[in-house]
């Protein structure tokens, strides 16, 4: 079957700098594939590439047989983004963030108002409805931001590392909401510098390091083929690179 994502060659230069240096990899219907690799090592280059939020320096990137440089408004439509930075309208309501966010997808007023206070619901928000961004705390933010991400009910989903800096009783809320979308079949791309999140959500996932892909396979393959099944992904990193991805 055609992937839904087929990433080729794809690089970007900042300067001098190599940030994404030649990475492939293709994401299957209803896969939920990871990139697991410490800060700086160009997880959020790419997803800016494949956002069609950054162009690209050199490669492809198909969605859906669409290419981000010939169709960046196609696959715009079809993308739900949850990005890194909590980029939230501070001048808006929980609910008028969500409204506002649905007009890029001209999805009609009454059905996108239908859609935000369902979404609303699903994320527990629904006493924050007409409350300021400022009210809501990192985690809640957070949720607002995954709420967002499905408003246009996109056929694939991008998680720039969703739950960074949260604690663990709202990480375990994401987890069991991207579950949940995954359950139901969603293609998902996550990125993530978290081993627990990478073993538990991937199904397949590539370890990126220095903008360059270091290893690929299923969490078991990885564990299997690296340290003889004995270990975590953690042990298969610090194995591959010399480091441990917990101190970067
Ligand atoms: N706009 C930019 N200008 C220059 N360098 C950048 C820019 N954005 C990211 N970088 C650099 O590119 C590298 C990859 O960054 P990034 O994609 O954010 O990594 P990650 O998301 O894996 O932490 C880092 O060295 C970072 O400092
Ligand atoms: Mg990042």
């Amino acid at each position: 079957m055609d992937p839904v994502i087929k990433v080729t060659d794809l690089r970007k230069n900042y300067g001098g700098l190599r940030a994404v240096n030649g990475v492939d990899f293709e994401i299957g219907r209803g896969e939920c594939f990871g990139l697991l690799g410490p800060n700086g090592a160009g997880k959020t280059t790419t997803v800016k590439m494949l956002t069609c939020a950054l162009p690209l320096s050199g490669g492809d990137i198909t969605v859906e047989g669409m290419s981000v440089n010939k169709d960046p408004r196609g696959i715009k439509y079809i993308l739900g983004v949850c990005p890194q930075e909590v980029n939230l309208d501070p001048d808006f309501s929980v609910l008028k963030n969500l409204l506002v966010y649905s007009r890029y997808f001209d999805i009609p007023y009454s059905e996108a108002r239908k859609r935000a206070v369902e979404l609303i619901d699903r994320f527990h928000l629904h006493d924050k409805l007409e409350r300021p961004i400022e009210d809501l705390s990192g985690g809640l933010k957070k949720r607002l931001l995954l709420a967002r991400a499905l408003i246009n009910r996109p056929r694939v989903l991008i998680l720039d590392e969703p739950t960074t800096g949260l604690d663990p009783q709202s990480r375990r809320q994401i987890w069991d909401e991207v579950r949940g979308m995954k359950s139901n079949g969603l293609t998902t791309l996550l990125t993530t510098h978290y081993i627990e999140e990478a073993e538990l959500l991937c199904d397949r996932l590539v370890i990126v390091d220095a903008g360059k892909i270091v290893e690929q396979g299923t969490p078991q393959e990885l564990i299997l083929k690296h340290l003889d099944g004995k270990g975590n992904l953690e042990d298969v990193f610090l194995k591959l690179t010399g480091r441990n991805l917990r101190d970067e």
